[in-house]
C-alpha cells in the first residue's frame, strides 16, 4: 500500500476535513439561499438537517472511509464483501466520483469570480462604490466570458497542482492558519455590518422562525444544502477517513467540523444581511449576493481595500481546499487500480473539468438560454443535479448500507461510541436521515411528474 497517504494525527484530519466542509458552500451559497429561499424558515430546517442528517451521516462516512482504508469504488466493494452483500455497492462509490467532478465544474467558475475580486480589490475600485455600481461591477463580470474563464483556468490550475502531489504534501500546513484567520475576518466583518448595517433586520430575517412559512422547497434545498456544506455523500469524506488513524474519535472530530462549518455560515449571513438591509437591497439576488454586497461594505470602510483582499484571499483559500476534496476520491481510485501515475490522471480528470467550466462560464452570457434538465442553465443544472439529487442519494445509500447491510460488530468497533450515543447514532443513521431524504425525494418525484 505504498501509494497510499495518511494524516499525520487527529489534528491535520480534523483541519483537512474541515478544510473541504468550509467553503463556497458558507461564504457564497448560503447566504444567498437563505435570501432565496424565505430567510429564517430556511435557517431552521438547514440547522435541523445539519443536525439529524448531517451529523450522523458524516460520522457515517469517515466511518466507512477508514475502516476500507480505500478509495470510495475499492472501499464499497471491500466492505460488501465484508458483509457478504452484492459487490455492485461499488458503484455508489463511483457516482460519488462522477458528482465530485460535476461539482467541480461550477465550483471552480465561482472560485474564480473570488479570484478575480481579489485583483479588482487591489485596484481600490471599491472605494466609496455606491449599492448600484457594485451590482453593475459583477454584470459586467458575469457577462464577460473571457474573463471569466481566465479565473477558471487559474483556480484549476490551482486545485490540480496540489492533487497531483497529493493531498498530505503541503495542505495540511496551509489549513492550521487559513482556517483560524478565516473565522478572524468574519468577525472584523460582522463588527463593521453591526456598527454601520442594520443587524436587528438581519436578524429577524435570518432568526425569527416562523414555522408557516416553511415550502417544499426549502426544504428541498435546505437538504441539499446541508449535504453540499458539510462535503457529504460523494466520498470526499470517505477518502479524507480512509487516510485516518484508527485511534481517532469519528463522533468528536464530526461535531466540531460541523459546527464550526454552520458557525461560518451563518456569521457571513448574518454579516451580508445587515448590509442588505442597512442599503435597500434585495435579499433574493442569488448567487451574486456576496460579490454585490460586500464590496459595498469594503468601500466605505477604513483600511477597507486592504481588508476586502484578505477577506478574497481567504474565500479563495477556503475554496481550493474545498475544490482539492471534490477530486482526491476520482484520484485515488485511478491511483490505487491502474498504473497510470497521480499526475497524468490528475492532468486528464482536470482538462475534462475545465471544460465543463467553460460551458458554465459561458452560461452567464453566451449561452445563457441553453437548458439541460427541466429548463434549467448549464450552472443551475449541475447546481441542482448534484445539490439535491445526487449528495443526498448517495448518503442516503450509505447509511443504508452502514445501517442495513454492515456486521453490527464491525460497525462497533469502527465507530468505538458508548452506549448512549450509539443508539443515538443508530436511530438517526437508520430511520430518522434515510426518511428525511427519503421523504423529500418522494415530494420531488411529485414535482417532476
Ligand atoms: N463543502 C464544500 C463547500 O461548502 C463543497 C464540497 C461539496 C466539497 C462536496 C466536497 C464535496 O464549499
Amino acid at each position: 500500500m505504498q501509494h497510499r497517504g495518511a494524516w499525520k494525527n487527529r489534528w491535520t484530519f480534523m483541519l483537512a476535513t474541515a478544510g473541504s466542509a468550509i467553503g463556497l458552500g458558507n461564504i457564497w451559497k448560503l447566504p444567498y439561499m437563505i435570501g432565496v429561499n424565505g430567510g429564517s424558515a430556511f435557517v431552521l430546517v438547514f440547522i435541523a438537517c445539519i443536525f439529524f442528517v448531517g451529523i450522523p451521516l458524516m460520522m457515517t462516512e469517515i466511518m466507512l472511509g477508514r475502516r476500507a482504508q480505500k478509495n470510495p469504488f475499492n472501499a464499497m466493494q471491500q466492505l460488501a464483501l465484508e458483509a457478504n452483500a452484492s459487490t455492485y455497492w461499488k458503484y455508489l462509490g463511483a457516482a460519488g466520483m462522477l458528482a465530485g467532478v460535476l461539482i467541480l465544474g461550477f465550483y471552480s467558475v465561482i472560485g474564480g469570480w473570488v479570484l478575480s475580486y481579489i485583483a479588482v480589490s487591489t485596484q481600490g475600485t471599491f472605494h466609496n462604490i455606491s449599492a448600484t455600481q457594485s451590482a453593475q461591477n459583477f454584470e459586467v463580470l458575469l457577462n464577460s466570458p473571457i474573463t471569466l474563464i481566465f479565473w477558471h483556468s487559474l483556480f484549476m490550475v490551482m486545485t490540480m497542482s496540489v492533487v497531483a502531489r497529493g493531498v498530505s504534501a503541503g495542505l495540511e500546513k496551509a489549513n492550521n492558519i487559513l482556517i483560524p484567520a478565516l473565522f478572524a475576518i468574519l468577525l472584523i466583518l460582522l463588527g463593521y455590518s453591526m456598527s454601520v448595517g442594520d443587524m436587528h433586520a438581519a436578524y429577524q430575517f435570518m432568526f425569527t422562525f416562523d414555522f408557516t412559512k416553511i415550502t417544499p422547497v426549502a426544504v428541498l434545498s435546505a437538504l441539499g444544502h446541508a449535504f453540499f456544506s458539510l462535503s457529504l455523500g460523494m466520498g470526499a469524506v470517505m477518502v479524507y477517513g480512509s487516510y485516518l488513524q484508527r485511534n481517532v474519535s469519528i463522533a468528536k472530530t464530526t461535531i466540531y467540523i460541523a459546527i464550526a462549518d454552520t458557525m461560518l455560515g451563518l456569521l457571513v449571513g448574518l454579516a451580508i444581511y445587515s448590509l442588505v438591509f442597512a442599503n435597500h437591497l434585495a435579499p433574493n439576488a442569488g448567487p451574486g449576493l456576496i460579490f454585490q454586497t460586500l464590496p459595498i461594505a469594503f468601500g466605505h470602510m477604513p483600511g477597507g481595500s486592504f481588508i476586502a483582499v484578505l477577506f478574497f484571499t481567504l474565500v479563495a483559500f477556503a475554496a481550493w481546499t474545498s475544490a482539492i476534496s471534490l477530486v482526491e476520491p476520482t484520484i485515488a481510485w485511478v491511483v490505487e487500480n491502474t498504473q497510470v501515475k497521480r499526475t497524468h490522471a490528475t492532468l486528464v480528470l482536470g482538462i475534462a473539468i475545465w471544460l465543463l467550466g467553460i460551458a458554465v462560464s459561458l452560461s452567464f452570457s453566451t449561452w445563457k438560454t441553453v437548458t439541460i434538465i427541466f429548463g434549467l442553465g448549464i450552472f443551475d443544472t449541475l447546481d441542482k443535479l448534484t445539490s439535491t439529487i445526487m449528495l443526498p442519494l448517495g448518503g442516503l445509500m450509505m447509511a443504508i448500507f452502514a445501517g442495513y447491510v454492515m456486521k453490527k460488530n464491525h460497525l462497533q468497533d469502527e465507530l468505538n461510541l458508548k452506549r448512549k450515543a450509539y443508539q443515538i447514532w443508530t436511530v438517526t443513521n437508520n430511520y430518522v436521515a434515510p426518511i428525511a431524504i427519503f421523504a423529500v425525494f418522494i415530494y420531488l418525484l411529485g414535482l417532476v411528474s
